[in-house]
């Protein structure tokens, strides 16, 4: 999109990481990262929250309970965690659609889902969550884990997960936090700020990107100011649950 196609306000700077870009440029930074970590990303999900993410999306996935001929969009699904969970939770007859912006994410997402034989059940759409190419009333679900931080216009997204939900429909969102436990957040602290970055060095090649990873986590809202963003969407009943003692939350919300 170019800049033309922005409005003034959008004009303004945001953040990327701990930097201020124009908001027109922070996409493609953050594809940039995500295409330079795609390889490696699934090992350093599992090195970087010592194996921690899985339970958190194990948590997402029993919460939103799917089942029958449920019919799924998992946004920002990346290499697909959070779609293979919903169909081996919601059996044979659920769909999912695992979309993302970055097409590196998806590929490695795609090579694994016909490694686990469920390329008949998950399917991969490129798509920005800011304008997404599926229809009204679409979806029973929309779930988006560790992705809505990194999309420039988050009230945009929340507003077309909105659009492509059915009427009783139900938003998730799996996404970090901020701790509330004092002792834990300084510890958090010392271990996202100095030790991720070098492993992300050491095992993607990419220290950089895991640093900006580490402060988009800090700039990123309150789990209350969040939920308020969901309700400014038109969600109904939104809420969160705080896990591991605030690393992360888990954002719900429903189409009514
Ligand atoms: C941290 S990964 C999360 C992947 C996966 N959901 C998981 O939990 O492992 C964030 C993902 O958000 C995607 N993303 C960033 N901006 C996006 C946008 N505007 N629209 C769709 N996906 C986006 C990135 O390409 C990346 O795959």
């Amino acid at each position: 999109m170019s800049s033309a196609s922005f409005s003034k306000q959008e004009q303004s700077e945001i953040d990327f990481g701990f930097s201020k870009v124009p908001l027109p440029e922070k996409q493609g930074l953050v594809d940039d990262v995500f295409h330079s970590v795609a390889a490696k990303y699934d090992v350093m999900n599992d090195v970087m929250s010592l194996g921690q993410h899985r339970i958190w999306k194990d948590v997402l996935v029993q919460e939103l309970h799917p089942s029958g001929h449920w019919r799924h969009l998992d946004m920002a699904g990346g290499t697909g965690d959070v779609a293979f969970k919903i169909v081996k939770a919601a059996g044979l007859d659920s769909r999912v659609i695992v979309s993302d912006i970055n097409q590196s994410m998806l590929d490695v997402g795609e090579e694994r889902a016909a490694t686990q034989n469920m390329l008949g059940q998950v399917s991969f759409r490129q798509a920005n969550a800011e304008n997404l190419p599926f229809e009204d009333n679409s979806f029973d679900g929309y779930t988006i884990a560790f992705g809505i931080r990194n999309v420039p216009r988050r009230e945009l997204a929340l507003r077309e997960a909105f659009r492509v939900l059915k009427r009783g429909g139900r938003f998730m969102c799996l996404e970090f936090s901020h701790v509330d436990v004092p002792v834990l957040e300084s510890i958090y602290k010392a271990y996202s700020f100095s030790l991720i970055p070098s492993l992300g060095g050491m095992i993607a090649g990419d220290a950089s990107s895991y640093r900006y990873l580490v402060e988009s986590i800090a700039q990123f809202p309150s789990a209350e100011t969040f939920r308020q963003l969901i309700g400014d969407a038109g969600f109904a009943r939104t809420s969160f649950t705080k896990l591991s003692g605030g690393i992360v939350a888990i954002h719900s919300g429903w189409k009514l």
